[in-house]
């Protein structure tokens, strides 16, 4: 193979952040935004050239920052680090060995957003290389998956120091992907439109982890009910999108919307809420939008809004909510999982 094209697209958690840290169910959805990979082999022999890894990495991906503030690598080779890696994964003999090849990489997830950026880079970039060493075919069998997902996991790892495997699972596979305990299930996706909204108040995963744990250590039984209560919204958010796969569209958006709304009254109960995340419920409420809640840890960070995108710009929440100062990012949830 001379030329080898791979994408692989990003993700938002829909339900069961913060409460999947205690075992209960997470369902998180492949996006409409994808990173691709150009593989050509045109280096000299032993050498990678990687362009444009710029644009995915105008800072670092997620999690890159912490992780390489902690181990003093710089963001940009720790990103190199993990195409070596890959290509050291392939091959057994010295790193230096193998026929050289050129990277492109480029991204239309925004980064540090809890949209699966370097989930997405690691799916696509191991997929090309896997490829160029023979390791996997180009019809991507659910061996090659298999083993693609495998690889895609520790480069998470090496990213962000540890790692559940949702993020490289559903980007791998798309659709939906259902984790409760250890246990991991993709199913086929839904088309929803979704806004995403970033407060732009940065967020710290670790900070809010620690925030419900505190929670429930002052308020057990309560703190208890509560991750509970958002276990229950997620399974009962499956069996409505299950439901709906099996031909029932019908009122799939409105029972989604009023778990979102729930869902997001737990979070806040929970203690992840920030004044900018209220800022934006209120206004999304001002435009009759109440399906809006927080994706991720929280505390800032962005939230996912079932929103109508039939209103035009002046009347739209997307518009009011830019110039209230926030990120507006509109998204179409289901994607194809890696190409
Ligand atoms: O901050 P994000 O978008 O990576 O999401 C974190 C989700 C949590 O449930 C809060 C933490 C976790 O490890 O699952």
């Amino acid at each position: 193979l001379t030329k080898i094209r791979t994408s692989a697209p990003g993700k938002v958690i829909l339900f069961g952040e913060h409460s999947v840290v205690y075992g209960k169910r997470c369902l998180a959805t492949a996006i409409d935004r994808r990173t691709y990979v150009t593989l050509e082999g045109r280096a000299e022999s032993g050498e990678i050239e990687v362009s444009a890894l710029d644009q995915v990495f105008d800072g670092p991906l997620d999690g890159l920052r912490a992780r390489c503030e902690e181990s003093g690598e710089e963001p940009f080779g720790m990103c190199l680090g993990v195409i070596l890696a890959i290509v050291q994964w392939c091959c057994d003999a010295p790193v230096l060995a193998f026929d050289g090849f050129s990277l492109t990489i480029e991204s239309d997830i925004p980064i540090r957003r809890g949209l699966g950026s370097s989930a997405s880079f690691c799916v696509a970039t191991t997929s090309a290389v896997l490829l160029k060493f023979g390791k996997i075919s180009n019809k991507l069998t659910d061996l090659d998956k298999k083993l693609v997902n495998e690889v895609a996991f520790e480069m998470e790892t090496k990213i962000h120091g540890r790692a559940s495997g949702v993020d490289n699972t559903i980007c791998l596979y798309g659709g939906i992907l259902s984790k409760l305990g250890s246990s991991l299930d993709v199913l086929p996706g839904i088309q929803l439109p979704l806004l995403i909204i970033d407060t732009l108040v940065p967020r710290n995963t670790s900070e809010q982890v620690a925030r419900v744990k505190d929670r429930l250590a002052s308020h057990s039984a309560v703190g208890h009910l509560l991750l509970d209560t958002l276990g229950h919204i997620a399974d009962e958010a499956l069996v409505i999108i299950k439901r709906s796969t099996a031909g029932n569209q019908l009122d799939l958006e409105e029972q989604l919307s009023e778990l979102f709304e729930i869902n997001q009254g737990v979070l806040d109960a929970l203690g992840v809420g920030h004044e900018k995340v209220s800022a934006v419920i209120s206004l999304c409420k001002k435009y009759e939008c109440r399906a809006v809640k927080i994706t991720g840890a929280g505390g800032g960070g962005s939230l996912i809004a079932l929103a109508d995108r039939s209103k035009s710009e002046g009347q739209s929440v997307s518009a009011a909510l830019r110039e209230a100062g926030f990120s507006v990012l509109g998204i179409t949830t289901g994607a194809e999982g890696v190409r």
